[in-house]
């Protein structure tokens, strides 16, 4: 029999729809052992998380997280809101007993990562980080042909975040939908926003990380913040790029800007094995790129694999509609979800949990740390 699982979502902005809207589906297309049920939004205004409410389906809301912590009704807590507060609202989640799912990245630094997963771990409520990418089903299915051994050897490693949208001077840092610019709430810029997500899934992919050399850079040192009003220092990096060592003897390039004039959301990634290549564009985020130098060299040549077929083979895919036609960016949210879901059904954890999420934010903290000294760097 499916059981309720009672959700409070912090936070209702560009996340809080997108892990809405998974909560809603997830059960539609998956048969899991539990339902989540919308028990209770929470955000500073009363009236626009009341006008969430009703679009989303919530039963109830909340203005202070605090008081959604406190209700005995909520079993698993979603934390939806800028980076500053993942830490204070994980810990008082765990000591209260809810599960935890936290938006990327984990935390501010490794530091209040560590914390977060000592919290997690010693009050032993299941807990994720929405490391999203991971389940788009031409990823996962990278993950498995990496795994049956098809690539071989691996020698490089690429992957590219870029975007273009803070590249006017005029465009204010901190407050809502502008967090991103201020140190004080992101952490960091590029690295901790868009290069999480390409580190977390190369280590997923390709093992983990030791050393690596990085530069950044602050192309508009100042800008008006919106909540003092006043013209202040930029503090995170609009660029990063960096080179690492992975475990398994490849190596790695990164590199994220929001300084990319025409790109949007360019995350790419390519993989050079001794025996094929694999290749994934989340422009094109059902397709998987794939060259086996295996094949009859006459027809030997990239495969362009449109990862929506039904059999089993490719992943998530059976759960959605006929084979040829496509899912998009907000199934890879459904897909944790579910997965989440399952690992409560059968008490195993949901990669990545906090203690895997915190590699990340280790890699993270080396390559700002390598940025400032201009000296290889470990990872602590
Ligand atoms: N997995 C992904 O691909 C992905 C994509 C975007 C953002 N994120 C992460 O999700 C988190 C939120 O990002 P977003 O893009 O949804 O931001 P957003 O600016 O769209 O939304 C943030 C929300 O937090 C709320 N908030 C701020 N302070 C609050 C407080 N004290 N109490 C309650 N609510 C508060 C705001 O009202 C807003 O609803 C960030 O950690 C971000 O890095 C992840």
């Amino acid at each position: 029999m499916t059981k309720p699982l009672n959700i409070g979502l912090i936070g209702y902005g560009f996340m809080g729809r997108a892990h809405s809207n998974a909560y809603r589906r997830v059960n539609n297309f998956f048969e899991l052992p539990y339902r989540p049920v919308l028990k209770v939004v929470c955000a500073r205004s009363a009236e626009s998380v009341k006008a969430f409410a009703e679009t989303w389906g919530y039963e109830s809301i909340e203005t202070d997280w605090r008081k959604l912590l406190e209700r005995k009704d909520i079993d698993a807590v979603d934390i939806c809101v800028p980076n500053n507060l993942h830490k204070e609202i994980a810990i008082a989640a765990a000591k209260a007993g809810k599960m935890v799912l936290c938006e990327k990245p984990l935390s501010m630094n490794a530091a209040e990562g560590e914390e977060m997963c000592q919290a997690v771990e010693q009050a032993g409520v299941a807990n994720t980080v929405w490391y999203n990418y991971r389940r788009v089903p031409a990823v996962t299915m990278a993950k498995q042909l990496i795994e049956e051994g098809r690539l071989g050897r691996i020698f490089h490693y690429r992957a590219n975040f870029l975007q273009d949208w803070t590249i006017s001077a005029d465009l204010p840092q901190g407050g809502a939908g502008l967090w991103r610019l201020d140190a004080t709430a992101a952490g960091s810029g590029v690295t901790g926003d868009l290069l999480a997500h390409c580190i977390d899934t190369a280590i997923w992919l390709n093992g983990s990380i030791n050393n690596v050399t990085a530069m950044t850079e602050t192309f508009i040192k100042e800008r008006k913040h919106t909540i003092s009003g006043k013209v202040e220092k930029v503090g995170i990096d609009d660029a990063c790029a960096f080179l690492c060592r992975f475990n398994n003897g490849s190596l790695g390039l990164f590199e994220s800007t929001r300084y990319a004039r025409g790109h949007k959301a360019l995350y790419t990634f390519e993989i050079n094995g001794e025996k094929a290549s694999i290749k994934w564009d989340l422009h094109d985020l059902h397709r998987l790129e794939y060259f086996d130098h295996g094949d009859e060299g006459k027809l030997r040549a990239w495969r362009s694999i449109h990862v929506t077929d039904h059999g089993g083979e490719h992943p998530y895919m059976s759960h959605w509609w006929v084979p040829g036609l496509q899912i998009g960016y907000e199934h890879s949210f459904v897909h944790q979800v579910a997965d989440f879901l399952e690992g409560l059904g059968k008490g195993q954890p949901t990669s990545p949990t906090f203690r895997e999420a915190l590699e990340t934010q280790k890699i993270c903290d080396a390559v700002l740390n390598s940025a400032k000294s201009g000296q290889w760097t470990d990872v602590g």
